[in-house]
């Protein structure tokens, strides 16, 4: 017999939030810092600017307490009632003491329980699966799901190779129980060890802890292979996509928007076009905020609330250090009211 799929408790995103930091870090000054030109970042990644937290205060845990405020102020919601806080990040405040607590605390979550997701640029996808199984297992009802990374703390400002990509940010979303038949559907996650030789930090880990020698030589900055990474972004993020699309028995037309991580502009259109679905379905901001590692897909659901109606169709890819990668399947919970 059918599921009557209204019958089933889902996880909704029922309010989003975000914070970028004022600092605007524009091609035109990263000419200033290293050999590149504004045309070639441009065409090679997509980005115009990004966002710099300069102030040495304003870590991830702030702009995960920033995005979270947001969401709460905005949309009227009780931080006591939340239940589960999750931080997905690769920067933390601290290398011990995960920063979901402190954004807890901070945000007056008095009665959550709180923990750090490290999927690097998978983190926020990987978080939404972990939210949807608590709520739909029935343990908690309101899971506040943030994205952060101020990746300018991990960025090497005389590698024009990675500096010129990432910026800082913080997104969040409140998943809350609902009955109404929309909601989180379904995900499909991977992932690769191999990955870990092409996108790192090499050393102040447990197997190269840190010293005056790989401190000297730069070593506690993210390293990458850009080439290798971008083919198996777009290899899997693909793959998975279309994995989850045909098991929702979609079409490319029914599907209403692609929420895709912004790593590179290229990497997004190659992905979207073997999934076939029309340009203007895919949502991007990647021009204005480079890549914020777990914090774009969020960031798309802030800057694109005011366009999803009750029952759009969304698909969400990511893929990130490890490698980790996921598509998902998420029904828009709400029509958007100022
Ligand atoms: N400005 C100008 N020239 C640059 C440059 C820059 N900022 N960075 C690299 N170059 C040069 C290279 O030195 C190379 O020169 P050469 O041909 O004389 O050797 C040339 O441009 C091409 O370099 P290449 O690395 O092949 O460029 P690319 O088209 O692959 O673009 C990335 C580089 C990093 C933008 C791209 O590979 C990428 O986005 N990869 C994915 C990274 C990513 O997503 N990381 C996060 C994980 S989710």
């Amino acid at each position: 017999m059918k599921r009557d799929s209204s019958l089933v408790t889902k996880a909704a995103i029922t309010a989003v939030g975000s914070y970028v930091p004022e600092e605007v870090l524009t091609n035109h000054d990263l000419e200033q810092m290293v050999d590149t030109n504004d045309e070639w970042i441009r065409s090679r990644t997509g980005i115009s600017e990004r966002r710099i937290a300069k102030n040495p205060q304003h870590s991830t845990g702030f702009m995960a307490v920033k995005a979270a405020q947001n969401l709460c102020q905005n949309n009227h919601i009780d931080p006591s009632t939340i239940d589960l806080v999750l931080v997905a990040t690769i920067t933390p405040d601290y290398q011990v003491s995960s920063t979901a607590p402190y954004v807890a605390t901070q945000i007056g979550a008095t009665n959550a329980f709180a923990f750090d997701i490290s999927a690097a640029c998978s983190g926020f996808l990987y978080g939404m699966s972990t939210a949807a199984s608590f709520i739909s297992s029935n343990q908690y009802k309101k899971v506040l799901l943030i994205g952060a990374d101020k990746m300018s703390s991990i960025i090497d400002y005389t590698d024009r190779a990675t500096c010129i990509i990432f910026g800082d940010g913080a997104g969040a979303a409140l998943f809350e129980a609902s009955d109404n038949g929309f909601g989180f559907e379904n995900a499909i996650h991977g992932n690769d060890g191999i990955g870990r030789e092409y996108l790192n930090i090499q050393e102040g880990g447990s197997l190269y802890p840190i010293n005056e020698n790989t401190f000297n030589a730069g070593k506690h900055y993210l390293n990458q292979e850009g080439k290798t990474v971008f083919k198996y972004a777009v290899k899997h993020m693909a793959e998975t996509s279309k994995k989850v699309i045909q098991n929702n028995a979609l079409t490319a037309e029914e599907i209403d928007y692609v929420i895709a991580h912004q790593a590179n502009k290229r990497i997004i259109d190659a992905t979207t076009n073997h999934l076939g679905v029309a340009e203007e379905k895919v949502l991007t901001n990647i021009h204005k905020y480079g890549n914020t590692t777990a914090a774009t897909l969020p960031l798309l659901l802030a800057d694109f609330e005011s366009t999803f109606k009750k029952g759009d169709k969304l698909i969400f890819t990511a893929f990130g250090g490890g490698f980790t990668w996921g598509a998902a399947y998420l029904t828009w919970n709400y029509d958007y009211q100022n």
